[in-house]
């Protein structure tokens, strides 16, 4: 192997990604006298959470009356009551706290007349416990993400936290079972960096990239979750994966749900407005399992819009046009690049596509990570914190709603500071690593770097969607699932066939997209063989074959480990939360759903 001369960093905390709830975590951490660094493949504000449109969800009552309880009430519903209810009440009650501490530090939300935050409707979020519709989405514009991350990086700047940007997390560091700190690939100078840390926060985000048509960035590839799993630890819920009901046809990027909020409406090609079949009280406000799989049933029922009768139209030509121009500018402007349409007179054509992964690396509500130990399921992984859609609170359970993503960040990357800052003494020495700490990272690295096969990353990559967007889609069943395991177990099984041609390590593209497609594979295993097995539809796990959700059987989380060797997926189970935090609340008991 080619001898990499390693730069050694040591710190307190070390956070992987520069997303809102990295740069939350980052900042918490910073604020109680740790020693921070930031570790990001991308320039911070280049963070998926960028892209981030319609708001954050608070129940600040700004619009209308709102109560934190009836946000948790949404929330536990939304989730097909896989979501643990003591880490919903801890997010639901902190919401308000954190969205005006984002006011204070300068977030420029939209305002209302009186000068409030503006408030919008979204999917899912109601009042008195599913009575009506409630205005909790808040918003800057439709570029809340955009917004938010730009004040996290610049209160992270002012609060000298270091960074190391454009740095590739290779591996992390583990001895005894404790992780330790993490390996990085500088890819400006190529050089290798060993980090040294008491704490290693996951914040890297989801692995939408698994699929074809994806909202997310290209950079989503999970790469936290799948040094997770190479360090021997489980992921959790990956089998569900959320479908925004309004990505642009053809090419996926998103339309917010806030042009629902905001008043527009989907309509087939009889012109019906469908959602009011399917969902007669939320209609086009349901949430998003449910519309996505309702207009999926349309275009599979021949009442799909265009040639090809493929998709679906979303209007919002009704709406008064400084609405557009005040709410709803981005979306606006990505209909006409993206899809030719001029929203104040055409509608959009929409689809659903893959937009969340309410899986990922199980932990409690101060961000710890889990794992099942000696028959207990909660076992803390010292040294692992994980946070934001890297991390499974599981506050999602089976479906997330629309803006409870945005307030997961913030809450939960500030709860992690708070819990590191609270489990480090700063003061005390920090142990040596051993002495090969890194070693097998660099392996790693050096094998692929090297590799001399015939296939190139980008076919495999395209193969590997294919197969998930086909066969692990809105609506499965076992046979379409057990095809693409098969055809997901072939491609990782032809690895040793992957080419890569440019050698160099300065900004080496060809590897980069190498080592994302081995952390993007890892994924796609575990979550095929967690739908597999899943013998129930709840949430976003819509089984055709097996169409009522099975509380009794089946609600609690799938653990899922891989053997790196076999490439096969080992699957354990966790329970369900079904307590809460304090007795402000009580334990939300599951009940059928109505729309
Ligand atoms: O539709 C949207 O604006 C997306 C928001 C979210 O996923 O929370």
């Amino acid at each position: 192997m080619t001898a990499y001369p390693i730069t050694d960093h040591t710190f307190d905390v070390v956070v992987v990604g520069a997303g809102g709830a990295g740069l939350r975590a980052t900042l918490e951490c910073a604020l109680r006298g740790l020693k921070t660094a930031c570790v990001t493949k991308v320039f911070p504000t280049r963070s998926h959470t960028v892209a981030a449109q319609g708001g954050v969800a608070a129940s600040l009552g700004n619009m209308g009356a709102d109560d934190w309880r009836w946000h948790m009430y949404d929330t536990v519903k939304g989730s097909d009551w896989l979501g643990d209810q003591d880490a919903i009440e801890y997010l639901c009650k902190n919401a308000p706290d954190a969205v005006y501490e984002l006011e204070h530090f300068g977030m420029p939300f939209s305002r209302t007349e009186e000068g409030k935050i503006y408030q919008r409707a979204f999917g899912g979020m109601t009042s008195n416990y599913g009575e009506g519709i409630v205005q909790r989405t808040c918003a800057a514009a439709d570029r809340t993400g955009h917004a938010m991350l730009h004040t996290l990086y610049g209160q992270c700047v002012k609060n000298d936290v270091n960074f190391f940007i454009e740095y590739f997390a290779l591996d992390l560091i583990v001895e005894d079972g404790d992780v330790r700190g993490l390996m990085a690939w500088n890819l400006e100078d190529g050089t290798i960096h060993r980090f040294r840390a008491r704490k290693v926060i996951i914040a890297t985000g989801g692995y939408g990239r698994i699929y074809f048509s994806c909202t997310g960035a290209h950079t989503q590839t999970g790469d936290g979750n799948a040094m997770v799993l190479r360090a021997g630890l489980p992921c959790q819920d990956m089998e569900f994966v959320q479908f925004h009901p309004t990505g642009i046809y053809g090419v996926g990027t998103l339309i917010t749900e806030g042009v629902r909020g905001e008043g527009g409406y989907l309509t087939n090609s009889e012109g019906e407005r469908f959602m009011e079949r399917y969902a007669p009280s939320a209609k086009d406000l349901a949430s998003r399992d449910v519309v996505s799989r309702a207009m999926t049933i349309e275009i599979r029922e021949g009442r799909g819009v265009g040639p090809l009768k493929d998709h679906i139209h979303l209007h919002l030509s009704h709406l008064d046009p400084k609405i557009i121009h005040e709410r709803l500018p981005g979306i606006a402007e990505s209909a006409r690049i993206f899809a030719g349409v001029d929203v104040t007179k055409e509608p959009i054509p929409v689809l659903p596509t893959v937009h969340y992964n309410m899986g990922g690396i199980p932990t409690n509500y101060h961000g710890e990570a889990l794992t099942l130990k000696d028959g207990n399921p909660d076992t803390v992984v010292h040294g692992l914190m994980a946070v934001g859609e890297a991390a499974c609170v599981s506050v999602h359970g089976a479906n997330r709603l629309g803006s409870n993503s945005l307030i997961d960040l913030v809450v939960f990357g500030k709860a992690a500071g708070i819990q590191a800052a609270k489990s480090i003494d700063p003061e005390s020495r920090q142990a040596d690593l051993p002495r090969n700490a890194g070693d097998e990272a660099l392996a790693r690295l050096d094998k692929l770097r090297y590799a001399k096969g015939k296939t190139p990353t980008s076919q495999m990559r395209v193969a590997m969607q294919r197969a998930m967007q086909e066969d692990a889609a809105v609506f499965r069943t076992g046979e379409t699932l057990r095809k693409g395991r098969e055809r997901i177990d072939a491609i990782y099984k032809s690895r040793d066939d992957i080419a890569v041609t440019d050698r160099s390590m300065i900004w080496n593209s060809d590897l980069v997209e190498t080592l994302e497609f081995e952390n993007l594979i890892q994924q796609a295993i575990v979550s095929i063989e967690g739908a597999v097995t899943r013998e129930e539809s709840r949430g976003a796990h819509a089984r055709e074959d097996f169409p009522n959700r099975d509380d009794e059987k089946w609600m609690k989380h799938t653990l899922s480990w891989l053997d790196q060797q076999t490439g096969w997926a080992k699957l354990d189970y966790r329970p369900v939360h079904t307590y809460t935090l304090s007795n402000e609340v009580q334990y939300i008991k599951p009940k059928a759903r109505v729309y």
